[in-house]
């Protein structure tokens, strides 16, 4: 198959490279050409674990390339997927689709033969049936089908949840592009992965509802937490307890500082305005993005608290600035609340992370980072674990008690045991546990 991957971010990338790896002939166009002349030279512009390897071996091959322009690439192409974003527009919590309709209009002007049109991108329902629209008036004669493909990999873990992946959701009716995805998938099927075709609408739909469903069950456990502390419980036993029921699961029943991220906190926006717009306000979710919103200002008062109710004069050393480890992805971390509250309430704050500090300090303008997490404790009045990296898991308690200016550490992703911490001296607080 040849494919054309329009938009090369964090999921076109990911999505080009294993489809080049299934054996399909791939190239992954942006219009950013800063980023494709990196890509060229064989550098990664983001971060994600075995990336590197992956793109390497598949441009080796000649199956992957990069280019800015897409008009060869998409008369060429079976199959054109949109990888491009959809951000949140400003009021309102609509997906901002001027991407998306920018590339109908590009790639209708270049369809030659059957193609199939693909969105992967997370898009509200009725979108396909736009760009369709969009594809048909600028070009009535061309023979096109457009399919919606939501993607459902994490970052961290891009790679194996795309190449085994829990599903995949196809939705369209028509018979030949089923045949098209069907063969571009066709690695999973041998994996026995689930293929669900459905109708267009109900796999855009899809996508957002699991996002909103996983966003919900993040915030529940966290206002679960807030009542352990009142009750005296620990959420983790009570998490434990919980998951162990099938029906529940165990997964995203992590307490922590509230959930970020270049999804949820969009897409539960999203749904909630499709569910405002249709006259039918999906209340559980608005309630989730409240609780959210206002958990990331509360986590910083926990620092407060925890050095005395004052911050004038303190240093706080922050550890972990992405939104969860094993990615430079900074959209909507907890830590670009947080840290602008600790400020405002007259702290200065050193912070480390192992691949977010360059994004943050452009997002945070005169932050202060160094590159080792020991230097970021020293002489600080408290440590603050913002992000559970594997490194922060493992640190050297003796050796960050004794660079800390005093033994006091927030812990807000659960890592340590409160037990263990005390033992070493610390004060030591946590989400939802004594
Ligand atoms: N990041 C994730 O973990 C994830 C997971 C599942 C789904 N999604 C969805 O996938 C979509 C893409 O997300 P992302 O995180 O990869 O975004 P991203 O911002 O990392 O990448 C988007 C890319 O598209 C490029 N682009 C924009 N307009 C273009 C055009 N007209 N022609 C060519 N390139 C263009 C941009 O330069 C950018 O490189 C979004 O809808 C998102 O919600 C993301």
């Amino acid at each position: 198959m040849r494919i054309a991957m329009i938009g090369t971010g964090y999921v076109g990338l990911v999505s080009g490279a294993c489809f080049s790896d299934f054996g399909h002939e791939v190239i992954c166009i942006d219009n950013d050409a800063a980023k494709i002349a990196q890509l060229r030279s064989g550098a990664i512009p983001i971060f994600e674990p075995g990336l590197d390897q992956l793109v390497a071996r598949n441009v080796e091959s000649g199956r992957l390339t990069f280019s800015c322009e897409s008009a060869a690439a998409v008369r060429a192409a079976d199959a054109i997927f949109l990888a491009v974003g959809t951000p949140s527009r400003r009021g309102g919590g609509f997906a901002d689709l001027s991407f998306i309709y920018d590339c109908a209009r590009e790639v209708a002007g270049e369809i030659d033969g059957f193609t199939v049109i693909v969105i992967k991108s997370t898009v509200p329902v009725g979108t396909n049936d736009e760009v369709e629209a969009i594809i048909r008036q600028a070009r009535p004669d061309a023979d096109f089908a457009v399919v919606s493909n939501p993607e459902f990999l994490r970052e961290g873990a891009a790679i194996e949840d795309f190449k085994r992946p829990d599903r995949v959701v196809v939705g369209t009716e028509d018979e030949r592009a089923r045949a098209v995805m069907r063969e571009v998938y066709r690695p999973l099927f041998i994996n026995e992965t689930p293929i669900l075709f459905t109708r267009r609408r109900a796999a855009e739909l899809i996508k957002y509802a699991s996002n909103a469903f996983l966003a919900t069950k993040i915030t529940f456990i966290n206002e679960i937490a807030d009542l352990c502390e009142k009750c005296g419980a620990d959420v983790q036993e009570v998490a434990r307890g919980m998951g162990l029921d099938r029906r529940i699961a165990r997964q995203f029943l992590h307490a922590g500082p509230g959930f970020g991220g270049s999804c949820f906190p969009k897409d539960t926006a999203a749904l909630a305005a499709i569910g405002q717009r249709h006259g039918t306000p999906i209340k559980i979710v608005e309630a989730v993005i409240g609780v959210n919103d206002a958990r990331k200002q509360a986590m910083a008062e926990r620092v407060v608290a925890a050095c005395g109710g004052s911050l004038a004069g303190k240093t706080i050393a922050v550890l972990g600035l992405t939104f969860k480890p094993n990615t430079d992805d900074m959209r909507e971390a907890p830590s670009l609340v947080i840290i602008p509250a600790l400020i405002a309430r007259g702290a200065r704050v050193r912070a480390h992370d192992p691949h977010g500090m360059t994004e943050a300090k452009r997002l945070l303008p005169g932050l202060e980072t160094v590159s080792d997490p020991y230097a970021c404790v020293t002489d600080a009045d408290a440590m603050v674990i913002l992000t559970e990296w594997d490194q922060y898991r493992a640190l050297d308690l003796a050796r960050v008690k004794a660079a800390l200016k005093r033994p006091v550490v927030v812990d807000l992703r659960n890592i340590y045991r409160p037990a263990d911490m005390a033992a070493e001296g610390f004060a030591y607080i946590s989400v939802g546990r004594q």
